[in-house]
């Protein structure tokens, strides 16, 4: 094992405690080998398992499979590439790397035949990457769109049930364990986009790395946003979404991949995923919709999840076979976020007089971007400041920011407070 943090510690206990479960399920015993980790003080209990030389316990002939939970490209990398050419099956959970260079962990995995697992890296518990490359690999995946980042998401919640500030949520979220080694990562947007492209990669039998993947994270939602959804009948996650988009003359079928905060109908069942627990709908077009629920950070999840892809792994090894390989087949061009259509809802303080509507409804036209509703609060027809909140039908994020950019220098306009996404992932909710 490499590493020992929040999710090794639980893989450690849960070898310990369920060895003989674990023996009977595999096939054969599991035993835990060694554990390499930077401060071995900090793990008395381990003993001589321990080690400071992580390559040289990935080279040891009695080490047969390697589980990394240390995190990060780097010493990550170089240490599965040196277990899998060496053909030493490896189970992950390290979404940073397998978004960033999967790739070459995929072709050396297949080069030996080692088995490359990693189900924890996305979404912690819950089983979504095993249901993805094999329980629907019969379908055609359309869209797989949900709340992969457990931090993000217990500090949206905190935010909107008790009004907690956003420092003291994530100090919280850190202190439970859900929180990345940094947490920028988490409220960047990062650690959601890394799992966007390891869920587009295998829902559209594409390569899609953290590159393909537009980010924005929630540093921006304001207290005041969080009370303009409220005021719409809806909620603000961070969503992923990761989609299909078909062929539109001469436009090629593509997929497109982002993540960033969203308004959701409060009706919607997302909205009602709280706390560090993740949710993601998957549509394939025989299947319908499924929605996989649970656990998606922490430490005892997360190594519930390696555990499942252990025990796998062993089976294999025991049966003599191998898990599914990498299918990168479709190869579908990533389309870039600029030409993808989305819907908005932007809230201006504007000077009410006569014709500023129109002035502004015009720049949207302009643009080409449709307007679904208005609401104008405050203001009394003579120029004293109104807030006047726009609710767009979908429009190419290129558009908005273009109308955006006008209105901003707009005499009458006297500052544009939020632009946020509206997302009815396929229901009516927001505006129609
Ligand atoms: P932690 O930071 O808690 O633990 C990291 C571990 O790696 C520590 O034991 C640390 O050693 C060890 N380590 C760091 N650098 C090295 C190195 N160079 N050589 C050997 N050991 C090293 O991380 P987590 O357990 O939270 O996360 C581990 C992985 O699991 C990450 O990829 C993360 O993204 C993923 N993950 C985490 C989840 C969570 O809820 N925490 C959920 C899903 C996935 P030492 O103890 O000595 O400092
Ligand atoms: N930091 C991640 C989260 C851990 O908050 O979701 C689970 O991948």
């Amino acid at each position: 094992m490499l590493g020992c943090g929040t999710v090794g510690r639980e893989v450690v206990r849960l070898l310990r405690e369920e060895a003989g479960e674990l023996a009977a399920r595999a096939g054969a015993p599991v035993e835990l080998a060694g554990v390499a980790v930077r401060r071995p003080h900090k793990h008395p209990e381990l003993g001589d398992l321990l080690t400071t030389d992580a390559s040289a316990l990935v080279a040891r002939p009695d080490v047969d499979v390697v589980v990394e939970v240390i995190g990060g490209i780097e010493p990550a990398r170089t240490l599965l590439l040196e277990a899998l050419k060496a053909g030493k099956s490896v189970v992950t959970a390290n979404k940073a790397l397998l978004a960033d260079d999967g790739a070459a962990l995929a072709e050396a995995a297949d080069a030996s035949g080692a088995d490359l697992y990693y189900e924890a890296s996305v979404a912690g518990a819950i089983p979504l990457l095993r249901p993805l490359r094999e329980s629907l690999a019969g379908d055609r995946i359309t869209r797989v769109a949900g709340i992969v980042n457990g931090t993000t998401n217990f500090i949206l919640s905190a935010m909107a049930s008790s009004g907690a500030s956003y420092a003291d949520a994530l100090e919280e979220a850190t202190r439970l364990g859900y929180a990345e080694a940094d947490p920028s990562a988490d409220v960047d947007g990062y650690d959601a986009a890394s799992k966007a492209a390891i869920l587009a990669s295998l829902a559209f039998h594409t390569r899609v790395t953290a590159a393909d993947v537009h980010c924005e994270g929630i540093r921006e939602v304001t207290a005041a946003d969080i009370a303009a959804a409220e005021g719409l009948g809806c909620v603000i996650k961070l969503l992923a979404i990761c989609e299909r988009m078909p062929a539109e003359g001469d436009t090629p079928e593509s997929v497109s991949a982002r993540v960033h905060p969203a308004m959701i109908p409060a009706s919607h069942p997302l909205a009602a995923v709280d706390g560090a627990f993740n949710a993601v709908f998957v549509e394939a077009e025989s299947a319908g919709q499924l929605m996989f629920y649970g656990q998606g950070a922490g430490g005892a999840p997360t190594a519930s999840a390696v555990l499942g892809d252990l025990v796998a792994v062993a089976r294999n090894r025991v049966l003599g076979g191998r898990g599914p390989r990498e299918s990168t087949y479709a190869a579908l061009p990533v389309r870039p976020m600029g030409t993808v259509p989305t819907r908005y809802h932007v809230s201006l303080d504007v000077a009410d007089r006569a014709g500023v509507l129109a002035a502004i409804a015009g720049e949207f036209a302009r643009h080409g971007v449709s307007i679904a509703a208005v609401r104008q609060t405050g203001g009394n027809g003579d120029g004293a400041a109104a807030r006047l909140v726009v609710v767009t039908h979908a429009a190419p994020e290129s558009a908005l920011a273009a109308t955006v950019e006008v209105l901003t220098g707009l005499d009458a306009v006297l500052g544009v407070d939020s632009v946020l996404r509206v997302e009815d992932l396929g229901r009516k909710g927001v505006a129609g």
